[in-house]
This record gives C-alpha cells, structure tokens and sequence, in this order.
C-alpha cells in the first residue's frame, strides 16, 4: 500500500539579533553578518529601523527605555527561527544633555541615570528575554558591547563618571547572567566586547587624543569582533574581551 509521507519541514533557520543595528558598530555588525552563510536571517533592531534592508535582514524596533518594545522584539525573534547569535551594539557617552564629567562637581543625578538606563538597564532587559530564546543544545552566544573604561582594575585616569559605571555595571551584570545561563544553556557563552576606539559619533567628540593608526573604521572593528566571538568557548563566559581577544580585567 502507498503510504503518504508527512511533508519534511526545513530546519528552523538560524538567526542573528543585532540590536541597535542603525547605530555606527551595529550597522557594520549586520553588514559583515551579511556575508556569513551560517545565519539564515538577520534581525535588526533599533529605534529608527532601516527603511531599505539587504535580503535576510528583517527589521524591528526596539528602544531600550521601553521593557515592552523588548519583550516584543523577543517574540518576534522567536518566531523567526533558532536564535544562535545576539549582539547589543546600543550605547549612550553623550547628547545635548550629558557630557562626560571631568571631575565630580560635574556629577547630575539625571545623566547618570540616563546612561545606567542606556548602557545596564537596556541590556540587562534585552538578556532578560532573549537569553531564554538561546538553545539548550548547541553553540550560541549573547555579546553586549562594553568598554574598557569600564574595567575598575584599568581605571587610571578618572573622569568619565557616569559612562565608567555604566559600563562596569553592565560587566558584572553580564557575568552574573553568565553564570545562571551555565544550568540553563549550558553550550551558550555571554560576554562583553571593547570594540577598540571606532570612527562613529559616540566617539567623534574625543578622536583628538587617539594615536593615529589607533581609530577603527566600524567595518574593521566589526571584523574584529565577529572573529572574537567566533574564538569565544563556554570557558570564557562572563568575560569582557577587547577587539584583538585579550581579557580585560574586571
Ligand atoms: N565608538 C567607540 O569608540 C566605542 C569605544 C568603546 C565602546 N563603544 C561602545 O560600542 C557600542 C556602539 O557604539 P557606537 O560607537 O556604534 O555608537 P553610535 O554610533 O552612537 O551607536 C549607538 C547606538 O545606540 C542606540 N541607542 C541609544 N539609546 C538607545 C535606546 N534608548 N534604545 C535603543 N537604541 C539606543 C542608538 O540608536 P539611535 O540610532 O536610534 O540613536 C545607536 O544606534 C556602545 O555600547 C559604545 O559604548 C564604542
């Protein structure tokens, strides 16, 4: 008798999140996920979603101030296929009202919260509900963008208030996700990135005092970083890696 066999289903695609994919680095992150075969889509999140978007990219809006847009976001993500990677390139150093403080008369309760908001609070929400989307089985990774003025050990030269603390926060706030994601998944790794000093307009105010030869294009730095990930094994959980995979102290 000719029995008729169910239709084979395709495997789930394999997805790339990159949140904050219109700023300077994450614009450059899904342009080099772009050329990486292994990730069947590319999910871009931001404020301001790309009108215009190369093939596998499907957009989606998120902003970091607002749990429900994330959650949202996590959903949407959900839906698209197996969630392998997620890069949080969002960050916050100055607008028209924080300037880094060069010392602590310049110190505002309101800029400060605005930069814990922006560089702690926004990731920590995006790895609340996108760390559970991450296989079980597997490699996967959750990389938040840091910085190495964020490392209390590397801290030499003060200043810098409210962004230094942000970003230390974020790095223990990292680690101690990546030590609940042990029981939980445990092939996935989450960990901080310094993208090095990167031509974008987070930096452009502060180019003059960087050594020539020293200023990334955001197409290098995402080059850099991408291959990072790539080296990353679940022993380095926890962890804040500079562009070129050296450990940066905590
Ligand atoms: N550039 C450097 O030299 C350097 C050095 C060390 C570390 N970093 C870190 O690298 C990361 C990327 O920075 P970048 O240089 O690419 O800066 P950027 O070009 O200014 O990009 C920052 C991104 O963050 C997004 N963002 C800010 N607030 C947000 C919010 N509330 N909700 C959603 N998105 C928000 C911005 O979105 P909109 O486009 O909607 O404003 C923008 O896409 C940051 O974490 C930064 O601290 C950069």
């Amino acid at each position: 008798m000719h029995t008729v066999q169910p239709p084979i289903s395709p495997p789930p695609e394999d997805v790339a999140v990159v949140v904050g994919a219109t700023g300077g680095l994450g614009s450059a992150l899904l342009a080099e996920l772009g050329r990486d075969s292994r990730y069947g889509l590319l999910f871009g999140l931001s404020r301001t979603p790309p009108s215009a978007t190369a093939g596998r990219v499907v957009p989606g809006y998120v902003d970091l101030t607002d749990e429900a847009s994330i959650e949202a976001a996590a959903v949407q993500a959900r839906s698209l296929g197996t969630v392998r990677l997620v890069i949080v390139a969002t960050g916050l150093l100055h607008d028209d009202a924080a300037r880094p403080e060069r010392q602590l008369e310049e110190l505002r309760p309101e800029a400060l919260m605005k930069l814990f908001a922006v560089n702690s609070i926004g990731p920590a929400l995006v790895a609340k509900h996108f760390l559970p989307l991450l296989p079980r089985h597997g490699r996967s990774v959750f990389a938040s963008i840091s910085a190495r003025v964020g490392s209390i050990e590397d801290n030499r030269l003060g200043g810098w208030y409210s962004y230094r603390t942000s970003k230390a926060a974020l790095n223990m706030l990292l680690k101690t996700f990546s030590i609940e994601l042990k029981r939980r998944a445990p092939s996935a790794i989450c960990v901080g990135l310094h993208p090095g000093t990167v031509d974008t307009a987070l930096s452009k105010p502060f180019q003059g005092r960087v050594a020539p030869g020293k200023l990334f294009s955001p197409a290098q730095s995402a080059v850099h970083l991408l291959r990072v990930i790539d080296g990353l094994t679940t022993a380095d959980s926890g962890a804040v890696f500079a562009w070129d995979g050296s450990r940066i102290p905590g």
